[in-house]
């Protein structure tokens, strides 16, 4: 039987050229696709830059381009990585492409309508500085769990809790230095901890299709306990999909000033890069998508593991679309013993 898959890498940040621990990601989903492509099956391997976010909106700032000029010289940059390491993408696209704005638009408004969207007032970390709220990578500290000195708002790369930038000690802001102050401010959150919504994602994330490794980390995520005093802890949280003006990305719809945070966009890029490709081709994205037979695989590094296991399902299944088969998870090259990234150099 023909296998029909849509597979995807994920979309690097638009921020910088390729480095090594991305080129691994593609030649590791290259050979897959390959092999599915030697025995016949039908294989849409696309992907795309994530363009949008404060990262980029202060990187294209500090190149003194908008930061729509600033992707697309990114952008340019791209194909000689392809071309040199023979990487096959069938489509290579852009999160600020009209297409994800207009299904990002869509998702959204299903999810308000089916009452998984909430609002309400939130107090958050402002650099009186530079005038604006920072975004979660933009604070540093240490980890509310481990102590681990110079870890991100959002997330400790050492011991892997996953936090608010407001749990972190000693924070300051990475873009002044100087120490944030709490300001409010309305925010739009999509209902993670909704009791149908957690029911969904124990299911999906415990049925077999996560590697082991994966499937006990994540289960991790929904255990609830109590901190001694009363007051419960863990358990999945309703996840924050909005951010303040000034932000590059997408406008929420009757909402002035707000934008929906770049990790909501992100992943609907991996549909707007198929609808894009399709569309050029003449194929019906809706049709194509709605093949039951269609198997949609995730290949990622295991730093954006609660992205595509809790929050892209979760958004797909509750705005009616199809939930991805297959997440393959890989791990990270090392520099002593620490992650490769650029930012930090
Ligand atoms: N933009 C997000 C992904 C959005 S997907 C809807 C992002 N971008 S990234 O540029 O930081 O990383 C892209 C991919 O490269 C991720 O899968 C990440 O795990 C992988 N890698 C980044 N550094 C890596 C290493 N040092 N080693 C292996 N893979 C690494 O996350
Ligand atoms: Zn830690």
């Amino acid at each position: 039987m023909t296998r029909k898959l849509f597979v995807t890498t994920a979309l690097p940040y638009a921020n910088a050229a390729f480095h090594i621990g991305h080129m691994m990601e593609y030649i590791q989903a290259d050979i897959w696709v390959r092999f599915q492509r030697m025995l016949h099956h039908e294989v849409n391997f696309v992907c795309a830059d994530d363009a949008h976010g404060a990262p980029i909106m202060i990187a294209a700032e500090k190149a003194g381009h908008t930061p729509q000029q600033f992707v697309v010289q990114i952008a340019a940059g791209r194909r000689q990585y392809f071309d040199g390491f023979h990487i096959g993408f069938d489509n290579w696209h852009s999160t600020d492409g009209a297409e994800n704005h207009a299904l990002v638009k869509d998702i959204y408004r299903a999810l308000r309508k089916n009452d998984l969207i909430s609002t309400r007032t939130i107090e958050q970390f402002f650099d009186p500085v530079k005038n604006m709220f920072l975004p979660d990578r933009y604070i540093k500290g240490e980890c509310p769990k481990c102590a681990s000195p110079d870890q991100y708002g959002d997330n400790c790369e050492v011991c892997g809790a996953v936090y608010a930038p407001t749990d972190l000690k000693n924070p300051f802001s990475a873009l002044s230095g100087a120490k944030p102050v709490l300001k409010t401010s309305e925010h739009y959150f999509f209902k993670l901890s909704d009791p149908p919504c957690v029911q969904f994602l124990e299911n999906w994330t415990q049925d077999g299709k996560l590697q082991s490794e994966v499937a006990n980390k994540v289960k991790e995520w929904f255990v609830k306990g109590d901190d001694g005093q009363g007051n419960s802890t863990g358990g999945l949280a309703d996840w924050d999909i909005s951010r303040d003006a000034p932000y590059f990305g997408i406008e929420i719809p009757d909402a002035a000033g707000k934008y929906f945070y770049v990790w909501l966009d992100a992943p609907v890029g991996y549909l707007a890069s198929l609808k894009n490709l399709l569309d050029r081709r003449g194929t019906n994205f809706d049709t194509y998508l709605a093949d039951p037979q269609l198997e949609q695989v995730h290949f990622i590094g295991k730093d954006i593991v609660t992205f595509h296991t809790l929050f892209w399902p979760a958004i797909l299944h509750f705005s009616g679309r199809k939930v991805p088969d297959h997440i393959f998870v890989h791990g990270f090259i090392t520099v002593g013993g620490d992650k490769m990234s650029k930012s930090r150099g």
